[in-house]
């Protein structure tokens, strides 16, 4: 299928260009910029450069080969360069690009001189996204400027033959509320077709897992996310009853969650749902620990046992595993210009851990999806909205929303704490906005006075945020009077608790979870 390939110089706003291009129906796909060769493929008919946080005088500035640009232009396959690429592009084809005095972060307005074939459509001044320091000061041979802003006088810019496009603003960021119109543009100048859509992508993965397990076997863990449970779904409408699911109860529950997860998958048509209970064996080897790092260590190396001890035992009754299959979705396994790749990671904790299991091939039927196209896969497949909607939880639990050492106390609350958080926020209606809210059981306590007597007790920090892929994520300004609900109720229903604060915390710098 025809698509787009954007090259990432390690800009946060990559994934964002990626979903944009998306929901405009293309097929995009992210590269990190040291194999920027791909862009010469067959079915490439598109390519965008991001942008990244370097100067391109910087000594370690990641770079492509102009000759890239060259043969791309010979196969008419049109490039737009945005922020950092739209610098690159200059700089590579003969023009200037010149450091920053000072930098540029935030709104700005855009005056347009020439619509060209990019900004058609536009009013003449746009309200766009600022974030740099160096800009393009001259232009290569055959360029022309389209646009310019107070502090930038080349902030987009078109080459004559209507191949290379630069913008230094940010089309994909919801501030340049005409940054969509940009992206659609570069793609009628593409030629795309418009084809990715979802309904006919989905019997394409179903083909797909039949074609690739054939008669096998296939292990997966599943929790009762949406991402597991999606593609298990798939899976099962692929092989049917060959696919065995293991639901592991690790201890770190919420309340009802085991009997909730599993009546779920058996009404979705699953047969082979293995439940297994390990909570006494990751709560004893937790006992005392209250390193973050420690716990999760142990915690996965608990997962891990436990899961190839129950693979090894399912085989002697049903035939031996090829496959393990895994939710992955697209933030997880891309390897960004700037980031490592967490799958490596995984990896190679299962070569370690998992000498059965690791020699199983993986299965990931969501690996090219945003979390918001898993979604929607589920709803097109008729998965209920109680598992679609959900909010995301952690693998390992309870065990990083309670910091510290994890006791049979602090799990009590911490258990109790986010029921009483989920139904109040189900009440209000806010459910649906939020990307997640939960309760925290802090390592600390606080004074207080409970009836006459003078209490010490735990503290509950209330996270609340909102955000469409938990890459970045701005806490929520819910409601004073939901939040002195839920205060109320934390401290007057459940024994041990004192005090209830609001974290007001954006990602970055702080993350979602707290451990
Ligand atoms: P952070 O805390 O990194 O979280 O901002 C980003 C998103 O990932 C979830 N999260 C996890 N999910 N295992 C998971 O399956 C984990 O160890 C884990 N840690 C964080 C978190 O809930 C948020 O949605």
């Amino acid at each position: 299928m025809e698509k787009l390939i954007i090259i990432d110089f390690g800009s946060q706003y990559t994934h964002l260009i990626c979903r944009r291009i998306r929901e405009l129906k293309v097929k995009a796909e992210i590269v990190p910029w040291y194999n920027a060769d791909v862009v010469l493929s067959r079915d490439v008919k598109g390519v965008i450069l991001s942008g990244g946080p370097m100067s391109v005088y910087d000594e370690n500035a990641p770079k492509i080969n102009e000759d890239l640009i060259q043969e791309l232009r010979i196969n008419h396959i049109p490039v737009l360069g945005i922020c950092y690429g739209h610098q690159l592009l200059a700089h590579l084809l003969g023009g200037k690009v010149s450091r920053g005095e000072k930098k540029e972060y935030g709104p700005a307005e855009l005056e347009i001189i020439s619509y060209g074939r990019l900004l058609r459509g536009l009013n003449s001044v746009e309200k766009v996204w600022m974030s740099h320091g160096d800009r393009v000061e001259i232009l290569p041979e055959g360029f022309t400027v389209l646009a310019k802003t107070v502090n930038c006088p080349i902030a987009a810019y078109e080459s004559v033959d209507g191949l290379i496009f630069g913008v230094q603003f940010h089309p994909e960021v919801k501030h340049t509320p005409h940054g969509l119109n940009i992206l659609k543009n570069f793609l009628d100048i593409c030629g795309f077709k418009y084809e990715w859509n979802l309904e006919d992508i989905i019997s394409n993965i179903i083909w797909r897992i039949r074609e690739k397990v054939g008669e096998n076997r296939v292990l997966m863990a599943a929790s009762g996310g949406v991402d597991s449970t999606t593609a298990a779904f798939l899976i099962h409408k692929a092989i049917g009853d060959r696919l065995h699911l293991v639901f592991m109860n690790t201890g770190l529950l919420r309340e009802g969650e085991d009997e909730w997860v599993l009546g779920m998958l058996k009404s979705l048509g699953f047969k082979n749902i293995h439940y297994v209970n390990a909570s006494k064996r990751f709560l004893t080897a937790l006992r005392g620990v209250s390193d973050p790092e420690e716990k999760r260590k142990i915690f996965s190396k608990i997962y891990a046992e436990v899961l190839e001890e129950t693979a090894t035992e399912l085989e002697k009754q049903y035939g031996e595993f090829k496959f393990l299959a895994q939710g992955t979705i697209y933030p997880d396994r891309v390897e960004s210009g700037a980031t490592s790749k967490a799958a490596d990671k995984i990896k190679s904790h299962h070569n370690v851990i998992m000498p059965r299991l690791s020699k199983l091939e993986i299965l990931e039927p969501l690996a090219d999806f945003y979390k918001d196209e898993v979604r929607e896969i589920a709803r097109l497949l008729g998965i209920p909205k109680d598992v679609w909607g959900r909010h995301p939880f952690p693998g390992p639990g309870l065990l990083v929303r309670i910091l510290g050492e994890i006791t049979e106390e602090k799990l009590r609350i911490a258990r109790r704490a986010h029921t009483i958080v989920e139904e109040e926020i189900k009440k209000s209606g806010l459910y649906d906005e939020l990307w997640q809210i939960f309760p925290v059981i802090l390592d600390s306590k606080a004074v207080g006075v409970k009836g006459d007597a003078r209490s010490y007790e735990y503290i509950i920090a209330i996270r609340a945020v909102k955000s469409e892929d938990a890459m970045t994520a701005e806490f929520a300004k819910l409601p004073w009077e939901l939040l002195e609900r839920i205060a109320n109720r934390l401290v007057n229903e459940i024994e041990g608790v004192g005090r209830v604060v609001y974290d007001i915390t954006h990602k970055p710098p702080a993350t979602i979870e707290y451990e």
